[in-house]
């Protein structure tokens, strides 16, 4: 069999395109101009290629976007401050600050500190509950856009033997847990495997979807899967760089030869990645249409 490709780039477009519309909408019918400020602290050159890449995004959506950088030695007090301005400057109803952060700076004091109705990462605990009762929030960017990708490819998740391989609270915890959730792209029975899974084949060779955040390059083989497995591949390995000193990109399953035996498939490049930044656009516009009232 040969799998259908489902492109993230592709997808992630359409939706760019739906995004670009409702921003003109708001700006002309209410005045209302969606603003998103990234916090770049130090010059970790895989998080500046990020906050470019996100940057880039909202200047085309049309929205107001500032570019926050702070050297890596920023006190974690001066950091909370700058926070503090965001979460009261009306022009702004997105904050994200790119981790991982410098080492001596609190992460989770610094994620607790964005405003709730300003984290259009999903990172803050108030969100992350909301997430999990089910109720209206802002899901995480990633595993936002891979419900996204698998609603919008067909791909039917009811009553689906789903299996996740990772545990971040990035990834794995947070799409295991919408996966399960009793609405559309979700109702399926969920495994978690991680690094004290005991025999990680045996449980990815009985998923129906697949979806693998391990952070480890190919660690899924097809041996591992079954025919006709759908598979969600949130692996960006760096394998190399080209002659041109671009970087080589692998995901975390053996792509070549899975893709034979899946149904779908997603590529990394171009599958997953190009999600996570439009659904922090999605989230951004709803955090103003919030703020607005019109939500
Ligand atoms: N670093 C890697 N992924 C992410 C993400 O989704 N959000 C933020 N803020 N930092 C990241």
């Amino acid at each position: 069999m040969g799998a259908k490709i489902i492109s993230g780039k592709e997808i992630a477009k359409e939706i760019r395109e739906e995004l670009k519309e409702e921003v003109s909408r708001l700006k002309e019918g209410h005045g209302l101009t969606p603003g998103l400020v990234t916090i770049l602290v130090g010059e970790n050159p895989a998080s500046v290629s990020y906050v470019t890449a996100k940057q880039k995004t909202a200047h085309e959506l049309g929205f107001y976007s500032v570019q926050d950088n702070q050297p890596e030695d920023i006190s974690e007090d001066a950091l909370l401050e700058l926070i503090d301005k965001y979460n009261n400057d009306e022009k702004i109803h997105g904050i994200l600050v790119q981790l991982p952060l410098p080492r001596g700076v609190n992460e989770e004091r610094v994620l607790n500190a964005i405003s709730p109705d300003k984290d259009v990462d999903g990172f803050h605990p108030v969100n992350v509950g909301r997430m999990v009762i089910g109720e209206r929030c802002f899901l995480p960017c990633t595993p936002h856009g891979i419900l996204e990708m698998l609603i919008r490819s067909g791909v039917e998740t009811s009553g689906a033997e789903v299996v996740v391989v990772g545990r971040s609270n990035i990834v794995g915890k947070p799409i295991a847990n919408l996966m399960l959730q009793k609405r559309e792209g979700g109702n399926s029975t969920v495994t978690i495997c991680h690094t004290g899974t005991k025999d990680l084949t045996y449980h990815t060779k009985r998923a129906d979807i697949l979806i693998v955040a391990a952070g480890r390059p190919k660690v899924i083989t097809a041996d591992m899967v079954k025919e006709g497995v759908v598979v969600i591949d949130v692996g960006v390995n760096r394998i190399g760089k080209t002659p041109e000193g671009k970087a080589i990109l692998c995901g975390d399953v053996d792509f070549d030869a899975i893709k034979e035996k899946a149904s779908y498939i997603t590529p990394v490049p171009g599958g997953v990645g190009p999600m996570t930044i439009t659904m922090l656009m999605k989230n951004t516009v709803q955090a103003a249409k919030q703020f607005a009232g019109l939500d």
